[in-house]
C-alpha cells in the first residue's frame, strides 16, 4: 500500500491580472488531498470518500447517489490511471478542500495520485516531471484549460510568483482564514468576463491590471519583512480593484465585510476568480479563531490556514 498527499492554495494577490501578464503571488496551504494505493489483482476500483461533499443527487429510478465532488475526482484519477496504464488497483481519495472553489483541488489530486502511483509502481518520476505530467493531465481533463500554478504549488508547495513564467520563492508562511461562499464558480466564464471588458475598456481597465501587478510585487516583499498591518492594507485595495473588473457577488462581499467588520482583520480580499469561491481574510495576532466564527455567522465555510506548506509527499 502506497499513499501520498498534495497540497491545495490560495492566489494572495494578482488574480486576472495575471492573465494579461501582471505578476500574481500564490501560496500552497495547508489543507490537503490524500491518494491511496493498495493492489487488487483482476480489478480497479476507485473510492472517492471524505471530499467536503456540497451535496449530491439521490435518483429514484435507477436508486443511484451521484455527487458531483466524487465524479469529479474520480475522473482525474481515472486520467492518471490511463496515462501510466495502471491497473488492478484499489484507490481511495479523499481531500479536505473544498472543490470548485479556486483552491487547486483539483491539481492536489492529480498531484497526490501521480506521486501514490510513482511510489507503487515504481516509475522512478522526478518532481518536475511529476508536476508537469500532472499540468498535462488537468489540462486534458479541463479540456485545454488547468493551472500551472495549482499543480506548481501542489507538486513543491511554499510560494510562488506568476507572470509569463512561474518562480518558486522563499517566504515566510501566512496565517489566513479563508471563508467560501457556498456557491460553486466557473474560472472560465469569469477569467473571459474580465478579458472581454479588457478588450471593451483597454484605457481603463490596462491600469487597473498594472495596479494589481504593483500590489503583487510590493506584497512579495511585505511579507518577507512580516508587515502584517501594510499587507492587508493591499489586500483591502486589490479586492477594490476586483471589484471594478465586476468579479465580485453579494456573497463574497458578504462574507468581507464580516471578517473586516469590528476590526477583525487586517484585510481581505477576493482570492481566485471570483463570481463565487472564495476570499481571505489575514487575522489580527490570536484573531483566527474570532475571524473563522464572524464568516460561519455570515453563512460561509470558514477554515483556518498556513501558507507556504509543504508539497507532494509519500506517506506511509
Ligand atoms: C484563478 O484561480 C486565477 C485567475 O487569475 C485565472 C488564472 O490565473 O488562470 C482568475
Amino acid at each position: 500500500m502506497t499513499a501520498a498527499s498534495a497540497p491545495g492554495k490560495v492566489i494572495l494577490f494578482g488574480e486576472h491580472a495575471v492573465v494579461s501578464g501582471a505578476v500574481a503571488l500564490g501560496g500552497a496551504i495547508d489543507l490537503r488531498a490524500r491518494v491511496r494505493m493498495e493492489d487488487m489483482p483482476g480489478r480497479t476500483q476507485i473510492d472517492a470518500c471524505n471530499l467536503m461533499l456540497r451535496g449530491f443527487s439521490y435518483d429514484l429510478v435507477s436508486g443511484q447517489v451521484n455527487s458531483t465532488e466524487a465524479a469529479n475526482a474520480t475522473r482525474y484519477i481515472s486520467a492518471v490511471l490511463k496515462e501510466f496504464q495502471a491497473r488492478d488497483l484499489r484507490v481511495s481519495v479523499e481531500s479536505g478542500i473544498p472543490v470548485a472553489s479556486g483552491l487547486g483541488s483539483s491539481a492536489a489530486i492529480v498531484v497526490a495520485a501521480i506521486a501514490a502511483l510513482n511510489c507503487h509502481m515504481d516509475l522512478g518520476l522526478s518532481r518536475k516531471e511529476i508536476a508537469s505530467k500532472a499540468h498535462e493531465i488537468e489540462k486534458a481533463v479541463q479540456h485545454g484549460l488547468g493551472s500551472l500554478t495549482d499543480t506548481t504549488l501542489a507538486t513543491y508547495g511554499g510560494h510562488c510568483l506568476v507572470s509569463s513564467e512561474i518562480q518558486l520563492i522563499d517566504l515566510p508562511g501566512l496565517d489566513l482564514v479563508v471563508g467560501c461562499t457556498r456557491r460553486p464558480h466557473d474560472t472560465m466564464a469569469e477569467v473571459e468576463r474580465v478579458q472581454s471588458l479588457h478588450r471593451r475598456q483597454p484605457e481603463i481597465v490596462g491600469p487597473v491590471f498594472q495596479a494589481i501587478g504593483a500590489i503583487s510585487s510590493r506584497a512579495e516583499s511585505l511579507m518577507r519583512e512580516q508587515r502584517q498591518g501594510e499587507l492587508g492594507e493591499l489586500m483591502n485595495i486589490n479586492h477594490g480593484l476586483l471589484e471594478a473588473l465586476g468579479v465580485g457577488t453579494r456573497e463574497l462581499c458578504e462574507l468581507i465585510y464580516a471578517a473586516r467588520g469590528a476590526g477583525r482583520a487586517l484585510g481581505a480580499k477576493i482570492t481566485g476568480a471570483g463570481g463565487g469561491g472564495c476570499m481571505i481574510a489575514l487575522p489580527r495576532p490570536n484573531g483566527a479563531a474570532a475571524l473563522t466564527v464572524a464568516l460561519e455567522q455570515a453563512r460561509g465555510t470558514a477554515f483556518m490556514v498556513r501558507t507556504g506548506c509543504d508539497g507532494v509527499r509519500v506517506e506511509g
